[in-house]
């Protein structure tokens, strides 16, 4: 792998891989970072790699459903291997428009896919960034593991499942050397603040209201962002092509669990609010998220059997990480919740301000 062309690495995830891959990792060739720029790419989250990267960093803006400027960017950089990030990434905004979502993870993934395949010669790797949301809702027991059938339930999750079996039908049909890796919710510096964790961590900060959807018993499994990292390159160096490995922190917690275990955290950081009070009062039960799968749960059994990875940050060290993190960059924070994330939070819980306290129904 000498040119590597990331997707998405602007966003979240994206960009604490293209960090990872330029100071931490095995990897010594040059990275071709391609992104939309939507309302989750910023600049800012990437600004410091044109210098730490010595070179080897490379931004193109562009749509990857754009077919032409693909084909010239894959031509240009002599692209060898693909890591594929981009894609529309929240639930409630699948709900609210899933025009977006086919646009980007279909066509933009089939896009990359036939890009690849037009020029299989050179191609070594396509590895694609998927979730565990493709699998459905588990009931109280059990996990997820790569054989579970996929059972996806919002147009987020629908619109990954249907770019996994693209990427696997095209190493099936034309032997393209694909993997797939299926992650748990991921947390960490970076994340755009619509997702729980940030969103909570802003809020309890800032003494505004915590909105959990419906009863706060459903449960999501836990991954510190730079573990989730490490088990991508992981499979990309040594997974079995056509593969697919699930990737998972062992780290369940329901929805209300979580928010009360930050909320503590942010206590005892912080000390109590201005009025005194902890800031679990801030909790609000607001209306909930229709099709909320009740439960995720990953068996990373395979990965870390096949490959020897497994998670290395614990819940309660990767917080106070992430707490910290947004606390020392609060430039970061106040460009990101100007504009576009007002508006769309206004709407959503029907408030215009970072505040819900006027939200809907408790
Ligand atoms: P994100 O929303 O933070 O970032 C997505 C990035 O893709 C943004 O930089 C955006 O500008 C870019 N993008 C969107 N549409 C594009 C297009 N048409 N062309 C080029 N770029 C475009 O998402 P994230 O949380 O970093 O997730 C990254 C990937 O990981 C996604 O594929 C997601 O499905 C997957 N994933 C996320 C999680 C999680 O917990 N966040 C867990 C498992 C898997
Ligand atoms: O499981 C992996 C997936 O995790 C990724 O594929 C998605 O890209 C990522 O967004 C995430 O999806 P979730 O829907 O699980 O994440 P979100 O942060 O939106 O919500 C986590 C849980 O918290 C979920 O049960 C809904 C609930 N929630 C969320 C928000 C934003 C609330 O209770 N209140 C909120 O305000």
């Amino acid at each position: 792998m000498r040119n590597l062309l990331v997707t998405g690495g602007c966003g979240f995830i994206g960009s604490n891989l293209l960090r990872y891959l330029l100071t931490e990792s095995s990897f010594e060739g040059r990275i071709i970072n391609v992104d939309a720029l939507t309302y989750a790419g910023n600049p800012l989250s990437v600004a410091d790699l044109a210098i730490r990267g010595d070179g080897r960093y490379i931004f193109e803006q562009a749509d990857i459903s754009d077919a032409e400027v693909m084909g010239r960017i894959f031509d240009d950089y002599q692209i060898d291997s693909v890591c594929h990030l981009a894609a529309e990434s929240h639930v409630d905004r699948s709900i609210s428009g899933p025009a977006p979502f086919i646009h980007t993870n279909i066509l933009g993934t089939y896009v990359l896919l036939e890009q690849a395949r037009a020029r299989q010669d050179q191609i070594v790797r396509f590895h694609h960034v998927s979730t565990d949301e493709v699998f459905g809702s588990l009931g109280e027991e059990g996990y997820f593991t790569e054989q579970t059938a996929y059972q996806p339930s919002s147009p987020y999750s629908a619109s990954k499942a249907s770019s996994d079996h693209l990427v696997r039908a095209y190493h099936v049909t034309y032997g393209l050397p694909v993997t797939i890796t299926t992650c748990s919710n991921n947390y960490g510096p970076y994340q755009f603040p619509e997702k729980l964790l940030p969103l909570m961590l802003l809020n309890a900060t800032a003494g505004a209201a915590l909105p959990v959807y419906g009863d706060g018993q459903n449960v999501r499994d836990w991954l510190y962002v730079g573990d989730h990292c490490s088990a991508i390159w992981r499979v990309m160096t040594a997974g079995a092509l056509g593969e697919t490995y699930n990737v998972g922190g062992y780290a369940e917690r329901n929805n209300l669990e979580l928010v009360q275990q930050l909320c503590e955290l942010l206590d005892e950081e912080l000390g109590p609010l201005p009025g005194g009070g902890p800031r679990r009062d801030l909790i609000t039960f607001v209306k909930d998220r229709p099709g909320h799968d009740l439960r995720y749960a990953i068996d990373a059994s395979k990965i870390q059997r096949e490959l020897g990875w497994s998670s290395e940050e614990s819940l309660e060290s990767g917080l106070l990480r992430t707490l910290r993190w947004y606390q020392a960059n609060a430039n970061w924070v106040e460009q990101v919740q100007s504009g576009a994330y007002r508006e769309w939070i206004g709407r959503h819980y029907g408030v215009d301000s970072t505040d819900h306290r006027e939200g809907e129904d408790s």
